[in-house]
């Protein structure tokens, strides 16, 4: 049997955890807390409400959250500067997957010196990070339990993969509450994100048993419930399970990585700005054709748990279902569209696939893409 390793935070999870963040951080060592968000999040309260509970637990406090959607490397020198200027000695995000990639890429800076693009790839870090609590606003990225940072390489306009064991935080609080002060827009996106990272680490070439239970669970999770997440943002059932699914989605994704989905859409995200959950829609359906033959007994596993009637089908059929289901989830969430609704045009895709040959998502794609294999992907999802 290959050896194999898996990592995960102490989670907590459940509706009103994030009256734990101030203990968490405290069990941590900590005595005043960098808390990096973003506009929206603070907007809506739930800074304020972790600031409290931080305070009444005797912490000291200091915001960032000058960053953006597709968080850039200058943003994070940025919020660097605060960090060390701040005496904080601990990283708290609340967010979604930018607040927190940049809180785990500040913690690189912190301790390990030079510039991000220092740690682009596989376990480059070797200095250990100052504690870290997440707290996740939204269902999709799953960064609060994942091994992964990415970044935007303003110069380059691509995003950085950046995968490393130090980077799984300390501690998550996952508290599905948080979730009903995003728009069903945005549900949408992330939780097509989501989607992704359980379909990509299933069909990983790195994945295993402990990562095959997360990476399924969340696939189940989603096709059941995103549709009524989107629909109704206030049904706090819908809400728990898609924090569920996002959360197994992180835990399996971080130990078996992904694949050519998110090799790709890392370029597109990281040229155009664009919302990255909208770009695994456009482009997973056909990755996933793209896999298909080569991994069947996996896709055919989770067309049945997107309640495909499989029965009666031999393999071939069974698994090509997989893909029915995705692209009809994706219609009715209103993400059925082409990369060229977002401005990517044929003479692009040279230059995206030549990138995505170099992001370390690929590297456990099920089936070996060529620069040719991965131009045809983008053709098709334009
Ligand atoms: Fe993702």
């Amino acid at each position: 049997m290959n050896i194999s390793k898996f990592v995960t935070p102490e989670i907590i999870f459940g509706c009103g955890s994030l009256n734990q963040i101030g203990d968490s951080a405290l069990r941590l060592g900590a005595a005043k807390a960098f808390v990096v968000s973003d506009d929206e999040v603070i907007k809506a309260g739930w800074v304020d409400a972790a600031i409290d509970y931080l305070k009444q637990a005797g912490l000291e406090t200091e915001i960032f959250s000058d960053l953006t959607t597709n968080p850039k490397d200058n943003e994070v020198n940025k919020g660097l500067e605060k960090y060390l200027e701040s005496g904080c000695d601990a990283i708290i995000a609340v967010g979604g997957g930018s607040p927190t990639d940049v809180a785990k890429a500040i913690a690189i800076l912190a301790t390990n010196g030079g510039k991000l693009s220092d740690y682009e790839g596989i376990n480059k870090i070797t200095r250990p990070l100052p504690p870290m609590v997440m707290v996740p606003t939204t269902a999709g990225a799953g960064s609060e339990v994942s091994q992964f940072t990415i970044i935007v390489d303003s110069q380059r306009k691509l995003k950085m993969s950046i995968i490393s064991k130090s980077l799984v935080p300390d501690i998550a609080i996952v508290d599905p509450e948080l979730l009903k002060t995003k728009d069903s827009e945005l549900a949408a996106a992330t939780g097509v994100d989501a989607l992704t990272h359980g379909i990509e680490s299933f069909v990983s070439l790195a994945a295993t048993p402990l990562t095959d239970i997360h990476a399924l669970n969340a696939v189940q999770l989603i096709s059941k419930n995103l549709r009524q997440a989107v629909e109704d943002r206030n049904d706090i059932e819908a809400n728990t399970n898609m924090a569920m699914a996002s959360l197994s989605a992180g835990i399996a994704f971080s130990n078996a990585i992904l694949g050519a989905t998110h090799a790709m859409t890392h370029q597109v995200d990281g040229l155009l700005d664009h919302h990255h959950g909208e770009t695994n829609a456009s482009i997973l359906p056909h990755v996933m054709e793209f896999n298909l033959d080569t991994v069947p007994v996996k896709f055919k596993a989770i067309a049945k748990v997107m309640g495909q009637h499989i029965d009666g089908l031999n393999l071939s059929e069974a698994a090509t279902l997989s893909v029915d289901a995705v692209n009809e989830l994706l219609s009715d969430i209103g993400l059925a569209k082409g990369l060229a609704e977002f401005g990517i045009k044929d003479e692009m895709i040279r230059t995206l696939s030549t990138n995505a040959l170099n992001d370390a998502c690929l590297i456990t794609n099920p089936r070996e893409a060529t620069l040719q294999d991965i131009e045809a992907i983008f053709r098709k999802a334009l």
